[in-house]
């Protein structure tokens, strides 16, 4: 019998193709090159699955292309890299990697928020450029976290999640906005309180952005939302980049509008707005926040999972 053709669109661990030879003829790329879409329908001929991760964008034109396509199984929770509705009307099953990177997340959320506000990156630089002469009263004064109130765009499993150790390990008083209100017993043990974007832009000391990357969330935090911001604000950001308008958000680090952000994921990505790489005041990155050994283990684990359900005629345990 013939085994389905399936294309691991980037280098995984080694362990995980020796599973997947076991029920499927792999197309491996271990140089781990990042596809053109070109390179990406060339690769993707004769496959009726992927193995991807968010650099490999699955829309129209590729489904067009590829049309044995059956399965595509995306490494990440985020899934802005597929049309979802092209997929489905041409067929092809999408799976992504929830739940099992919320915890991950939600550490190097919590971490990467505090970094901002405790001024981390740059007082190490000052250190490791041999600035550091002298201890001084005022010497990179941040902001507490502590008691603070956190403020959550996007209140899904890792909002929720980041919300958890703010109000219970820090003391921070939680507001959020969603698209929907969590259920009261969701709200109860964290005291999460539901307030509408602006009040949430106005009262959190530190924000984070939680949110899928959709056309509705494209600039969601742009020059108009900064200007609400409280001036001794951090903002970060561990959602997507687009979320946030980069050159806006530099502008106003820049201008001290708002003294610190966080930032793990950035429009255009791998590419990084040089304003933003000027700006003492940014801790930046490269998108990391799932990125322990367990965890991408885990999310490899799932997405092949998917696959081999999909090749058993089985549901999978995470279609999108
Ligand atoms: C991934 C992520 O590392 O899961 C997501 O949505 O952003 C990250 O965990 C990245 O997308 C690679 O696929």
């Amino acid at each position: 019998m013939s085994r389905p053709h399936v294309l691991v669109a980037r280098a995984v661990f080694p362990e995980t193709l020796a599973r997947l030879r076991e029920h499927f003829e792999v197309d491996a790329n271990p140089d781990d090159t990042v596809y053109t879409p070109a390179q990406l329908i060339e690769r993707l001929q004769g496959k009726a699955g992927a193995f991807t991760t968010g650099s490999e964008r699955i829309d129209a034109a590729v489904l067009a292309a590829c049309p044995q396509l059956r399965v595509v199984a995306n490494m990440a929770v985020g899934y802005n890299n597929f049309d979802v509705p092209a997929c489905t009307a041409a067929g092809v099953l999408c799976t992504n990697t929830p739940d099992v990177l919320t915890e991950t997340t939600a550490d190097f959320g919590f971490a990467l928020m505090m970094a901002t506000a405790r001024r981390m990156a740059e007082s190490e630089h000052f250190l490791r450029r041999g600035e550091w002469r002298k201890w001084s009263f005022d010497m990179f004064t941040g902001s507490d976290v502590h008691g603070a109130t956190l403020g959550i765009l996007g209140m899904g499993r890792i909002g929720q999640a980041i919300a958890r150790r703010g109000a219970l390990g820090f003391g921070m008083r939680v507001i959020y906005h969603n698209r929907s209100r969590l259920a009261p017993e969701q709200e109860a043990p964290i005291g999460a309180r539901y307030v509408d974007k602006a009040t949430l832009l106005r009262e959190a000391d530190h924000l984070v952005l939680v949110l899928p990357y959709s056309a509705q969330s494209h600039h969601a935090i742009g020059a108009a939302e900064l200007s609400l911001m409280k001036p001794t604000a951090t903002l970060t950001n561990v959602a997507r980049g687009g979320i946030v308008d980069d050159a806006a958000l530099a502008q106003a680090l820049r201008e001290r509008r708002i003294a610190a952000a966080g930032l793990d994921v950035f429009e255009g990505e791998p590419a990084v707005h040089p304003a933003l790489l000027n700006c003492p005041n940014a801790v930046l990155t490269p998108h990391i926040a799932s990125s322990t050994s367990p965890t991408r283990r885990a999310m490899v684990q799932l997405a092949v999972d998917n696959l081999l359900a999909w090749a058993e005629g089985r549901p999978g345990p995470t279609p999108i």
